[in-house]
């Protein structure tokens, strides 16, 4: 075996990717947005929790950096089409992208047939052009009227959620096959409901819990109800080779202790690997939703609560999750630190980084591959991966490396055997609008140049993801 993966290690080196390549007819090769970030308030936008926060000014200071808004965001809205055939000219064959549920569902049990045709227009266009869509239910907005009902503190979320998604995969079932109920829950969790950092802007470890708890509940059912729309595994888990069914994309970053010798910063790491990665995604498989936290910390308790067995029947309707997807963007070093609440610090390795200050780590993506797929046995997918760099001088050397993680954890490398990934999406296809941060950092592989009418205009990165794609087919 060893032998194996030093010769197709050796193949990959000199560029020759061996035709066992996860089977290079179905892979997934794309790229990621979101309909916040790129399409613009445009048909009901207005509706939404952020629309709501980007306008608020306290004592005349935006949160968003530079006061910036999404108002127009990259007006996708209008130009998808022009987005997709650039897309389509790079190779991707996939293009993941969510449906805002504000737009969609201005009010509570209301929902808008225009937008849904809008919407059904965008996706039978990818689908012309030969790319296959994922779609994510939940790109962190909501509609407000969701949060006047308590939003995910409620427990009629989740019945909710699903009566959203329920209309969604019911008018875009046809034309779509690969979901995503919700991007990066935990840090939704953390910064909507933990610190209050973005909408709903609620704060405090109960409210965190109870909304991490709903959340999960909420993903259960929408997974049923897919199941039962769409078939259930084993066709889902695409054992012809084709992925299809639900999964949820989820933020991975690599937790590393901050000295490797020192067994408190040992323990911290493993710690906030586990409740800031794992502990959900454990939840949703295993029907029970636990978080532990240290003993003995004032105001600082643990969660466990059994989700409901009745939100996801075992069959036809399971399994929770298809395949996990993995946003990898970076690693933190956690040092132990008597002062802090949670007795954890977050420390930024040095090195090359992002213009956003995340670090690089390529090898990084490898090693989170083989963990989520030693903890959950199921299939993976890439789901984001990618640079904040305004002059493309490192995203190409970046993805380039990236990918050759991809590839050793897809053939097999020391560290381990082959694992079954499906698919590979960069974020971003283009430039868009970066949540708190506004249009400051630049993650696409096609620069939007904001003062020239947003014009369109790849970056010599677009052409060497191309070529990669390409050297792998
Ligand atoms: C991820 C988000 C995505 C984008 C990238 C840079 O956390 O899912 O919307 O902001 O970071």
């Amino acid at each position: 075996m060893r032998y194996f993966n030093l010769i197709v290690l050796s193949l990959v080196a000199f560029g020759m990717a061996p035709k066992s390549f996860a089977n290079p007819k179905t892979f997934l090769w794309g790229a990621a947005l979101s309909a916040h970030q790129t399409e613009g308030a445009f048909e009901g936008g207005e509706n939404g929790d952020w629309w709501e926060y980007e306008h608020s000014h306290e004592n005349g200071v935006s949160p968003i950096a530079g006061g910036d808004t999404a108002d127009f965001a990259v007006d996708h809205w209008h130009r998808y089409s022009e987005d997709y055939e650039i897309a389509q000219k790079l190779g991707l064959n996939t293009l993941r992208t969510s449906v805002a549920w504000e737009k969609i569902e201005p009010s509570p049990h209301v929902f808008s047939s225009q937008v849904m045709a809008h919407y059904r227009a965008q996706f039978q266009r990818m689908r012309e052009l030969g790319i296959r869509p994922m779609i994510t239910l939940h790109h962190f907005t909501h509609p407000r009227w969701f949060h006047q009902r308590g939003g995910w503190l409620s427990p009629e979320s989740p019945e909710l959620f699903l009566e959203y998604a329920q209309y969604v995969v019911k008018n875009l079932g046809d034309l779509c096959d690969l979901w995503i109920t919700f991007n990066e829950p935990m840090l939704f969790v953390i910064m909507g409901y933990l610190k209050g950092e973005i909408p709903p802007g609620e704060t405090g470890l109960d409210s965190a819990y109870e909304a991490a708890y709903q959340i999960a509940r909420a993903h259960r059912k929408v997974a049923a109800m897919i199941h039962e729309v769409q078939g259930a595994s084993p066709k889902a888990k695409g054992e012809d080779g084709v992925l299809r069914g639900v999964g949820l994309a989820n933020a991975l970053p690599i937790y590393d202790p901050y000295n490797p010798r020192n067994l408190r910063d040992v323990e911290a790491a493993v710690k906030v690997a586990d409740l800031s990665n794992w502990a959900f995604l454990k939840g949703i498989q295993a029907g029970r939703l636990k978080f532990d936290l240290p003993e003995g910390i004032p105001g600082v308790h643990g969660f466990d609560r059994v989700l409901p067995a009745e939100d996801l029947p075992p069959w036809p309707t399971g399994p929770a999750m298809d395949w996990i997807g993995v946003n990898y963007y970076t690693r933190y070093l956690i040092r132990y630190n008597e002062q802090s609440l949670l007795k954890v610090e977050w420390v930024t390795p040095p090195g090359p980084h992002g213009d956003n200050g995340w670090a690089i780590y390529p090898a990084g993506l490898e090693r989170i591959l083989r963990e989520s797929a030693a903890r959950f046995g199921l299939p993976l997918v890439v789901t984001e991966n990618g640079l904040a760099d305004a002059q493309d001088s490192r995203r190409l050397g970046f993805l380039k490396e990236h990918l050759r993680f991809m590839d050793s954890a897809i053939l097999g490398s020391n560290l381990g055997g082959p694992l079954d990934v499906r698919g590979y999406y960069h974020w971003s296809l283009m430039d868009n609008f970066e949540w708190l941060h506004g249009y400051q950092y630049r993650f696409g592989l096609v620069e939007v140049q904001y003062e020239k009418g947003l014009r369109r205009v790849p970056r010599p990165s677009a052409e060497g993801y191309r070529a990669e794609i390409h050297g792998r087919k």
